[in-house]
Order: structure tokens, then sequence, then C-alpha cells
């Protein structure tokens, strides 16, 4: 993906849904000058996301949608994203899935980050079935968002051991220091840095 660092930033946008560890993780990352994004608004569906605090802190537009309307929330996002003129998606702890509709509008243009080694893992509670298979490995994925849930292009992973007396916290904990590092290499990666 072409990129047009000296001069403007492309412009991201941040979707959460909780406690946003990777939004103020990518926040910090967008400031930094090797940085090819900035991120210009968080959008929740969740007026209870911890998350949101950084939009008040680092003076970034939030936006919460409602989803109980999907088609209608997707619309209003479309709205907000177009009047923004953002260019990247970076979902980050976003638990709506998005539909095919609002993904080819931003076509090849989304990034999710999900707490296991793709395409092992998908959906929800990835560490209870590592643990429960008695994984040796397991880690986390950055990807690009197709229709299909977390089968998107994979661009960059980054695996941990288990160790013999994990527990789903303890992994939990191990693997989101690790997406702390792997997103912003991953967008790194994307845009040829
Ligand atoms: C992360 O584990 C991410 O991989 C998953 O949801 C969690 C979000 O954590 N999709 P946070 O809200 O960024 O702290």
């Amino acid at each position: 993906m072409a990129t047009s660092i000296g001069s403007k930033k492309i412009r991201a946008a941040v979707f959460i849904s909780g406690t946003g560890s990777n939004l103020h993780n990518l926040i910090k990352f967008s400031k930094k000058r090797v940085s090819p994004i900035s991120i210009n608004i968080i959008i929740s569906n969740n007026t209870k996301s911890k998350g949101l605090k950084f939009a008040d802190i680092y003076k970034i537009k939030k936006n919460i949608i409602d989803f109980k309307k999907k088609d209608l929330a997707e619309k209003k996002m479309l709205k907000i994203l177009k009047e923004n003129r953002i260019d990247l998606i970076c979902l980050a702890g976003f638990m709506k899935i998005l539909s095919k509709k609002f993904i080819n509008n931003f076509h090849g243009k989304i990034l999710n980050i999900h707490p296991s080694l793709l395409p092992k893992y998908k959906g929800l509670d990835t560490h209870k079935k590592v643990i429960k298979n008695n994984e040796k490995f397991t880690g986390c994925t950055v990807h690009l968002v197709t229709e299909k849930l977390d089968s998107g292009k994979i661009i960059l992973q980054k695996k941990i051991r288990i160790k013999k007396f994990d527990t789903v916290e303890t992994i939990a904990k191990r693997v989101l220091t690790q997406e702390h590092k792997l997103y912003p290499e991953a967008i790194l990666k994307l845009f040829n840095f």
C-alpha cells in the first residue's frame, strides 16, 4: 500500500468496544515520526467502553454508535468516516461483525488484531481453547478484514510459548504485551517501512 510519508500521514479510525489498551498503544505509535498513520477518530459501539477516555486525554474525536440496528449504524459510521477523510480502519477489540457492504467501502483498508495464531482459533475464547487443546504455542495476529470472520490476509504474527501453569489470565496478559508490539509493526509492514 502506498503512503505519503514526508507529507501527510494516512488518516486512520480506531474501532473499540472495551478497555482500549491497543487503542492507547496505537495513539502513542501514531505520534512518532516513523508512523505512517495519524488517528483522527475513535468509534465505539459501547457507551461504557473504558477506551473512550483516550479520546479525551489525547483530544481525538470520538463517536458512540448504537448497533441495535446494524444497517443504520454502519450508514452513520460511513458518513462519519467520509466526513473525516478516513483512509484506514484499525479494529482494536471491536466486538461487532461488520457487513460485507461496509467492508467493501474500505476494501483492503481494514485491519484487525486477534489473540491467536490464525488460522487457528478464530472467534471468541481463544486462550481457553488453546489450553483445552494442550497447545505448545499461541500468539496474536494482525490481518486484513474480509466478510469472513478472522479470515483475511495475515499481515504479521507473534508467537508465545505456553508454560506449564498458564491460565487464561496469564496467557491473555502475555499475548496482550505482544499485541502492543505487533500492531505498530504490522502497520509499518503494510505501508512498506
Ligand atoms: C485484544 O486481545 C484483541 O486481540 C482482541 O480484543 C482485545 C482487546 O483489548 N480483539 P484492548 O481493548 O485493546 O485492551
